[in-house]
């Protein structure tokens, strides 16, 4: 199979394609041929060596989000089946990078798939997992007892957004920012007011409740209320303990009911996501550019 590593650390022109050979899938796994992995930050930190735990030691495999379609079952798989369109997560924080997306064919554990809906597109499927059970965990986490204001930052992003609308369907009252020139997408996701990027986070009063999504760190600071909640995607400067603010940093787990019921609101409207662009596998370089020039409008997806 042809799958796009990284075979050096450092720019976009060490993510390499390659001829490796076809995974066989084990116990309690499917092979997946993938149609859509999407890009996130994430590969990126992975690309230039920044990650959580140290660098991965090159030759790895990048990708997280993968969509695509069952040719293959192991032994003790239940509930799959050949021909069956799927979307999950790869959870690199701990494959670091011995499976990845960025390839034609992964063997996936069954546990870490959900079945795609009829009639959603495997590319916007691929733009789900990592960012909305990052969004539905981070909400968990803030374990908000009542209907409250909460602050989002970069809701024009894959968090953000998805954040964003599922705390309005929770019954939060949402003020969320948008980056330059995307106030209505964000607009459009329902929130009560939208902040522009360049605007004063604190202007409404401080809020009781912030997801840092972005994060931008001292502005979401300076916006949370003393003795309120403040969880943010990357660990921050910390709050002022005498402010009495619970901080927390989300990190994404494994949740495949939670995956499917997302996956199932993206379907039906209720969440919303987008695609900026695609491009095929063997321009994974070029997509890392595109994505590290910033200002995107949605998820870049690579096409195997
Ligand atoms: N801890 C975890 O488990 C976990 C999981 C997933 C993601 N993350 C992290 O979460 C962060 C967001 O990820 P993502 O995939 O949602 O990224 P994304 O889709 O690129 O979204 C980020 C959004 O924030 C906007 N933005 C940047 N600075 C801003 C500012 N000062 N004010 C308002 N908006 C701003 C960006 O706009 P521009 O592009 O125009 O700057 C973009 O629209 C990343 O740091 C990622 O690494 C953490």
């Amino acid at each position: 199979m042809r799958a796009a590593v990284v075979s050096t650390l450092g720019g976009p022109e060490g993510l390499e394609l390659v001829e490796l050979p076809d995974p066989v899938p084990a116990r309690g796994q499917v092979l997946l041929r993938v149609r859509a992995v999407c890009v996130h930050p994430a590969d990126i930190a992975a690309r230039v060596g920044q990650i959580p735990g140290g660098p991965v030691p090159p030759p790895f495999l990048p990708g997280w989000d993968v969509a695509g379609e069952v040719v293959a079952v192991g032994d003790d798989v239940t509930g799959l089946g050949v021909g069956e369109q799927v979307v999950g997560m790869i959870p690199w924080y701990l494959t670091r990078g011995s499976v990845g997306g960025y390839a034609e064919l992964v063997a996936a554990e069954a546990d870490w798939l959900v079945p795609i809906p009829a009639g959603l597109d495997p590319v916007v499927a691929a733009t789900v997992p990592l960012n909305a059970l990052t969004a539905r965990r981070a909400l968990d986490l803030m374990d908000l007892p009542k209907p409250t204001r909460l602050l989002v930052t970069g809701a024009s992003g894959g968090v953000g957004g998805f954040a964003a609308r599922l705390a309005l369907q929770a019954g939060h009252t949402v003020h969320a920012s948008a980056t330059t020139d995307d106030e209505e997408w964000v607009s459009g996701l329902g929130v009560d007011v939208v902040i522009p990027r360049s605007a004063d986070l604190a202007a409404a009063g401080p809020a009781p409740a912030v997801l840092d999504a972005v994060p931008v760190g001292e502005p979401a600071i300076a916006a949370v209320a003393d003795g309120g909640v403040l969880v943010s995607t990357r660990p921050i400067a910390p709050v002022d303990p005498t402010r009495r603010v619970r901080q927390d940093v989300v990190l994404v787990r494994l949740d495949r009911p939670a995956l499917s019921e997302l996956v199932g609101a993206v379907a039906d409207g209720r969440l919303l996501t987008r695609v900026a662009a695609t491009f095929p596998l063997a321009d994974a370089a070029e997509a890392h550019r595109r994505f590290e020039a910033g200002h995107l409008r949605g998820k870049l997806v690579l096409i195997p």
